[in-house]
């Protein structure tokens, strides 16, 4: 079984890279039989999606789409950007095929400068949770700078979240056994 953290800040030394590696590297050792790996979207070299085939992109960007699609639950975060995700995480989004997060758990993570967008992880990530026809994990995770001490995530109470995240979607997606939903992806042509 293999979890992936994915972030989608391309910043060097990310604040949500830090978040997300807390939460997989506890759910790695409350489940020790699950694989994990934290992916910094800004590694990869990836080109916007132009409404291609999935499966025609080549190269990093097919690359990164193949590790959404192989990894059987996720932790996703993202900092705000002008009160919602980033851009490059909507086009990782915008990629993937659509039924490559069906029926998985997802643990979903946001970063932001103040508490001022908090609901992002509501208003924004869940509901392309709910598009995929994922499951979402509850308790979501919202952290702002003044969580963090030089850009590691210090505040014990939101360590203490994240941790208990990450063993919730690890936890969930065991549970689920990857049976499959009953509700079918909408049909949409690109
Ligand atoms: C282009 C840009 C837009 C931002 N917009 C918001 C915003 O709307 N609300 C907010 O709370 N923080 C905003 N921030 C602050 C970042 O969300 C915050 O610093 C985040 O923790 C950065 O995460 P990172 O270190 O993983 O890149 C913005 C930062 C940048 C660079």
């Amino acid at each position: 079984m293999k979890l992936l953290g994915l972030s989608g800040s391309v910043t060097v030394s990310s604040k949500t890279w830090s978040a997300i590696h807390l939460a997989v590297e506890a759910a790695g050792q409350s489940a020790p039989q699950w694989e994990t790996e934290v992916v910094h979207l800004g590694d990869y070299d990836t080109v916007l999606c132009d409404g291609r085939n999935p499966s025609d992109y080549v190269g990093e960007t097919k690359e990164l789409i193949d590790k959404v699609e192989e990894a059987d639950a996720l932790i996703i975060g993202t900092p705000v950007y002008r009160a919602s995700l980033t851009g490059a995480l909507k086009n990782l989004f915008d990629l993937i095929p659509n039924d490559s997060l069906k029926g998985k758990a997802i643990g979903f993570i946001a970063t932001g400068g103040s508490y001022h967008h908090y609901l992002v992880i509501d208003h924004q990530l869940v509901p392309l949770a709910h598009y995929f026809r994922a499951h979402v994990v509850p308790g979501g995770v919202y952290a702002h700078n003044e969580h963090f001490s030089n850009k590691k995530l210090t505040a014990p109470d939101v360590r203490e979240r994240l941790i208990k995240l990450g063993e919730s979607v690890v936890e969930l997606s065991s549970r689920l056994e990857h049976r499959p939903l009953e509700t079918s992806q909408p049909s949409i042509s690109r």
